[in-house]
C-alpha cells in the first residue's frame, strides 16, 4: 500500500464513486486523511464509507456540478478532484448513431469538464492539489479491431484536454494527472471490456485473461500522484508504445 500522501484536513472529490475505479479511489483518498465528496447517479455504496459524503449528482447537469462545487465548499479546501465517471459504447464509426456519439461526449469528455471547472480558481489560489482525469488505454492506442470507436474518441479527446489543462496550471502549483487503465475488473458494460481484451493484448505481453484489479489501478494512481506523474498506466513500456507510435506514422 502507497502510504506517503497525506490528504489531512483537505477535500477530496470523485465522481463516478458509487463504484469501480471511483469507489476505490474514494476510499483510498479517505484512508489518506481527506474528507471525501463522491458524487454519483448512484453514491450509496460511497456514502457507506466512514467519512465519505455521497452526493447524487449526474456529471451532465451544469446544475448538479454546482451543487458538487457548493457541497465541497462548505467541507473545506479541495486538494483533488478527480473526474472519473464514465460510460461505454461499443460500435463502429457507421453504427453509432449521432445522438449516441452526444451521449458520450457529454458524460465522458463534458462532465470532466463540469467537473473540474468550478475549482479551478480556487485550487490556483491555493497553489497546491491534484486533478486527475480518468481516461483509458482506449485513448492512447487504436484498438485493433475498430469496434469502440465512440469511446476511445472521447478517451482521446481526454488526453488533450488534460495535457492543455496541464499547460495552463503550470507553475501553479498543480498536477494534472491522466488515469489510463486498461481492462479492469468493475461492473464496466461488457463492450468495454470486451475491446478491452484485445486493447490489453495490443498493448502488452502480459496476459490479461485477469484484468487489472481495482486495488492494482489507485496503487499505480497514488504512487503516479506522488511522483508528480502526468500519464499513469499500469505497464512500465506505455511511453516507450508511444513513442514507437509515433514514429510508425501508423493510426
Ligand atoms: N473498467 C475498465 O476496464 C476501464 C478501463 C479503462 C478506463 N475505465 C474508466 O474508468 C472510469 C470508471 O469506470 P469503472 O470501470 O469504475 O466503471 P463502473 O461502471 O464500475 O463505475 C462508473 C460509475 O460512474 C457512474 N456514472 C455513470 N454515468 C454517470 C453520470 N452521468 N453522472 C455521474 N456518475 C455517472 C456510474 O453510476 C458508476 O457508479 C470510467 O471513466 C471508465 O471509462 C474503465
Amino acid at each position: 500500500m502507497v502510504q506517503q500522501m497525506d490528504l489531512d484536513g483537505q477535500v477530496a472529490i470523485v465522481t463516478g464513486a458509487g463504484s469501480g475505479i471511483g469507489l476505490g479511489a474514494a476510499a483510498a483518498f479517505r484512508a489518506r486523511g481527506a474528507t471525501v465528496l463522491a458524487a454519483d447517479l448512484d453514491p450509496t455504496a460511497a456514502a457507506e464509507l466512514d467519512g465519505v459524503v455521497g452526493i447524487e449528482a449526474d456529471v451532465r447537469s451544469d446544475a448538479d456540478m454546482a451543487g458538487v462545487a457548493d457541497a465541497a465548499a462548505d467541507l473545506g479546501p479541495v486538494g483533488v478532484v478527480m473526474a472519473n465517471a464514465g460510460v461505454a459504447a461499443g460500435g463502429r464509426v457507421e453504427n453509432v448513431p449521432i445522438e449516441e456519439w452526444q451521449r458520450l461526449l457529454d458524460i465522458n469528455v463534458l462532465g470532466v469538464v463540469r467537473t473540474i471547472q468550478p475549482h479551478l480558481p480556487a485550487m490556483r489560489a491555493r497553489g497546491a492539489g491534484h486533478l486527475i482525469v480518468t481516461g483509458s488505454s482506449a485513448g492512447l492506442f487504436t484498438d485493433p479491431t475498430g469496434g469502440n470507436a465512440a469511446y476511445a474518441t472521447t478517451k482521446a479527446a481526454l488526453l488533450g484536454f488534460a495535457r492543455n489543462l496541464a499547460t495552463q496550471v503550470d507553475g501553479d502549483g498543480l498536477a494534472v494527472h491522466y488515469l489510463a487503465p486498461r481492462l479492469t475488473d468493475t461492473p464496466f458494460p461488457v463492450s468495454a471490456v470486451a475491446w478491452g481484451r484485445s486493447g490489453a493484448r495490443a498493448m502488452s505481453d502480459r496476459s490479461v485473461d485477469g484484468a487489472d484489479t481495482v486495488e492494482q489501478v489507485i496503487d499505480a494512481l497514488l504512487v503516479g500522484m506522488v511522483q508528480g506523474r502526468f500519464l499513469i498506466s499500469l505497464t512500465d513500456d506505455t511511453e516507450d508504445q508511444l513513442a514507437a507510435f509515433a514514429r510508425s506514422g501508423q493510426p
